[in-house]
């Protein structure tokens, strides 16, 4: 690809992307990280839909909207949310492939197909990513034609890597027919860096880091995929007037010191490892909620902004 394309800022790079998958180890930010992305890129003029799979719904709750449901839900202006379930995406695939409403309950109920959808690896997953390509296509629900890009707040770190493996699996295991075109499409899609990235979340502790230094070896390996950047969230503001050897009587500030001293060293050891795009959230006094997320957007707005995109991605 001539660099001459390539646009020169991490958050012009991350805008003009169809799909970003935010993952990351449980609880470390992944879905206040996924709600803060949607308000920037709607900011800047995409039309988003962030994809939710956890069945225990929490992205509603940064929007200000309703749980999903599995529906859509609108959430402001160019924001949709909608809440999937691998499983519901497979069924609601094969429905539209038979279009024939009793074979399709036939083929639905078939302890064949159930065996097949929970057993085929990577085959529901596959089909998550499959939606959101279909979506940023066009070809999705009537409500989502607009749609540029698509926000995935994926499964947890392990799962994230089974997920972006899956359609590589599904076009391996289904050699031919209109399931290996699709995992095929599909896998076509995420190795495109035009197209698709990775945004890991992590918090500047020992072990989200390991794990998020091994997701991003993992991803090198199975996908020869680099992440667009590494969110570090979370981060204790630096304990002004107090160096790390200066003597406290307070018990909450010793332990904020002591948490800031932490991050720093993890935060050390990331910047050994990684030489990619790298963003600082603070920890913030704000429940969950639009306000978190808005101020979480104005601060990754800023230090993508800042931030150069990595030359060749
Ligand atoms: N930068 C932050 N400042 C304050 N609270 C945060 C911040 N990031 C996340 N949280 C809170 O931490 C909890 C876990 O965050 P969440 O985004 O749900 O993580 P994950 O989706 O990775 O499990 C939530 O209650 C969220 O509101
Ligand atoms: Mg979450």
């Amino acid at each position: 690809m001539p660099s001459h394309r390539t646009p020169a800022r991490l958050l012009d790079r991350l805008t003009s992307l169809e799909l970003i998958v935010v993952t990351g180890k449980g609880g470390v930010g992944k879905t206040s990280l996924s709600a803060a992305l949607g308000n920037l890129l709607t900011a800047a003029g995409r039309t988003v839909l962030l994809l939710e799979t956890d069945p225990r719904e929490s992205l509603h709750r940064l929007l200000d909207v309703p749980p999903s449901g599995g529906e859509i839900v609108d959430a402001g202006r160019r924001l949709f949310l909608q809440n999937l379930q691998p499983r519901t995406v497979l069924d609601d695939l094969v429905e539209e492939r038979l279009k024939v409403g009793l074979l399709t309950r036939r083929v639905l109920a078939s302890p064949v197909y159930q065996h097949f959808a929970e057993g085929a690896p990577g085959l529901k997953e596959a089909a998550i990513l499959g939606r959101a390509l279909r979506i940023v296509e066009g070809h999705g629900p009537r409500r989502l034609r607009k749609v540029d890009t698509v926000i995935l707040d994926a499964p947890a770190t392990g799962h994230g890597v089974t997920l972006l493996q899956a359609p590589l699996l599904v076009a391996e295991v289904i050699d031919s027919g209109p399931v290996h075109r699709m995992a095929r499409d599909i896998s076509a899609f995420l190795s495109d860096a035009r197209r698709s990235g990775i945004v890991i979340a992590t918090l500047a502790e020992e072990m989200p880091v390991n794990e998020t230094l091994q997701l991003v070896e993992l991803l090198d390996a199975r996908l020869a995929r680099r992440p667009e950047a590494i969110v570090v969230n979370g981060l204790y503001p630096p304990v002004t007037g107090t160096g790390p050897e200066a003597a406290t009587d307070d018990p909450a500030l010793a332990l904020w010191r002591e948490r800031r001293c932490i991050n720093d060293e993890q935060l050390g050891r990331l910047r050994d490892a990684w030489t990619g795009p790298l963003a600082e959230l603070p920890l913030l006094p704000i429940d969950p909620g639009p306000a978190l997320a808005g101020a979480l957007a104005r601060h990754l707005g800023e230090g993508l902004g800042a931030t150069a995109a990595p030359e060749d991605p």
